[in-house]
Parts: C-alpha cells; structure tokens; sequence
C-alpha cells in the first residue's frame, strides 16, 4: 500500500495502528497492527464482533484518540485532531435540542463564520437532498429518531467535510426505518461523492452500503479480511435478492461468526464452570455437564 493519496481528496491511510488503552495500571491493546485504505470517494465499512476496537478505529481518524503505534494520515498529513475536514455521526443523536433543524445544521458554518445567507441556502439544500425540508423549523424533539439522525447527518455534511465518520448511525433505529436510511444515505453518497468510513453490526446494510468492507479480528482488533462489494450503483432495494448480495452476505456472516465465537470463547473458556453448583443443573444443563 502507498502512503501517497489518489486523484481528489478524503483518502485515509492507516498503517501499522496499535491503540493500547491504559486503565488502574494495567493496559490493553484495543487494536493491533493495523493498516487499512479510504479512498477518495469510496464508501468503506468495518464489521467485527463486540469490542474489537471499531470505535477506537473511527475515534482515531476523527482526532479524538491518539495512536500509540503506527500512522493515520489524511491525503497525506498526519491526523492531529478534530478538525472540519471530517464530519462525524455517532448513534446518539447529538443535536442541539434548543435550536431548530436548520440551526442545528448551520451551526458549523455559522462556527465557520459563513454569511446568514450562504448557510441558510446551503442548509436548506442539504435538508431537501435528505427530504427534511418541510421541518427545518421544527425542533429535535418534535422528530422521529430516523428523523434526528438524518439531521445529524446533514448537520456533518454542511461544513462540506471531505470525509464521513459513522459509528452505528442507525444502530437505535427499528429494522424498517434502518431500510429507509439506508437508502437515502446511498442516494445521498451518490451525489456527494466523499470518503465513507461506516460501522456497523448489520452485514446486510454494510454490503448495501459499501464499495469495500473490511472484517476485523476479536480483540485486539486486527484486519482478517477485505472484501470488494462489486455491486453496481447507484444501489436499489431490488438488489438485497440478487445472488451476488446473497452470497456476499453469506460469506461475510461466516467470517464474522468465527471471530464472534472467538471473542466469547474467550469469555466463557477463562471463567470456565468454576464455583458452579452442578447439582443445582436443571434437566438440560446436566445433559451439558
Ligand atoms: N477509554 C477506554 N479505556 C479502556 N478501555 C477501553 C476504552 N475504550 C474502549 N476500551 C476497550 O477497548 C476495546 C475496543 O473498544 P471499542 O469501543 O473500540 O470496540 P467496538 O468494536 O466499537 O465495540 P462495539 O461493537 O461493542 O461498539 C474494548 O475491549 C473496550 O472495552
Ligand atoms: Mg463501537
């Protein structure tokens, strides 16, 4: 892999990354040698079983967190911390619930010292591309949760970010609603045409959604595989039967399987049935024993 960022901008370049989090005098690496690629433009997931360092991956590139080994770059500089070039969507909608909608997504550009006009114009646009324009003067909580999140998500987009940072974003959603913004996330992408680096549990969404996805390991976190998405775009509904999205899905359920099992054998194996009462086994547990 080459350091060196492709034509356009938003390319992420992480090598060789080790997060070690320390705590009460004792450390762990949350994740561990990893190298991975955004590039310009490309929507790129990460799945990986509970606690394999995905958060601590985003947290990184998003400035929050420092590495403890390795380099993250964006189109070439070392990321130093926040900044606008990234916009980032957590799954706790983060809107200002004393400001109305088009506040709530001008207030970046207002923080960036844009004119009245210009942000309003640019807000109300970004609004109607997410089909939020009849509520740009309501406020948080007269909205659904599908609602709020796509107003964070327009209120990321406003500042003109060359990268998107999206951990869960749908992940309190019901599956109906996650279907809904998935595809006007999709329809959104398609016209924005920025770098994605999406996480999530849902294999079905990260193969609707991405150009790439990237499997990470148990902690600590590694890369255990990357595999292309080679769907046509702009995606359709109608593509979640197709064979190739089946099969996809199918081997990516199987790679995460084994590394879910891994993480809890851990678990289960390290405590094992120590200190347990056998004889207080009902009928089903003592066929186990
Ligand atoms: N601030 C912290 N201090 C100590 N350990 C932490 C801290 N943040 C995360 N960890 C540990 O690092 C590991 C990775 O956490 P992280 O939140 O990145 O995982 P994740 O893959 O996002 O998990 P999930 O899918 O449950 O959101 C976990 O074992 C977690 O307990
Ligand atoms: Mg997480």
């Amino acid at each position: 892999m080459s350091d060196a960022p492709k034509a356009g901008r938003g390319h992420i370049a992480i090598r060789d990354l080790t997060v070690r989090y320390t705590q009460h005098g004792s450390s762990i690496d949350a994740v561990s040698n990893v190298s991975l690629d955004v590039q310009p433009g490309e929507f790129v997931s990460i799945i990986g079983p509970s606690g394999c360092g995905k958060s601590t991956l985003l947290n990184i590139v998003a400035g929050f967190l420092k590495p403890s080994d390795g380099k993250v770059l964006l189109d070439g500089a070392p990321i130093k911390g926040p900044g606008a070039d990234r916009g980032v969507v957590f799954q706790q909608y983060s809107l200002f619930p004393w400001m109305s909608v088009r506040k709530n997504v001008e207030f970046g550009l207002k923080m960036q010292g844009v004119s009245a006009n210009a942000r309003t114009s640019a807000a109300r646009t970004l609004l109607g591309l997410a089909g939020l324009l009849a509520f740009e003067n309501h406020y948080p909580d007269q909205l659904s949760g599908g609602m709020k999140q796509r107003v964070g998500i327009v209120r990321a987009l406003a500042t003109s970010p060359q990268v998107m940072l999206m951990d869960e974003p749908f992940g309190a959603l019901d599956s109906q609603t996650r279907v809904v913004m998935q595809e006007i996330l999709t329809n959104m992408w398609q016209q924005l045409r920025l770098s994605v680096m999406f996480i999530t549990h849902d294999i079905e969404e990260a193969v609707f959604l991405s150009d790439r996805v990237y499997v990470m390991t148990a902690r600590p976190g590694r890369i255990k595989a990357e595999i292309p998405i080679p769907l046509p775009r702009p995606r359709t509904p109608d593509m979640t039967s197709s064979p190739t999205f089946l099969a996809l899905v199918r081997q990516l359920k199987s790679l995460i399987r084994e590394e879910s099992l891994a993480a809890m054998g851990g678990e289960l194996g390290a405590r094992g049935l120590e200190g347990f009462d056998r004889s207080l086994a009902g009928e089903g547990m003592q066929a186990v024993l």
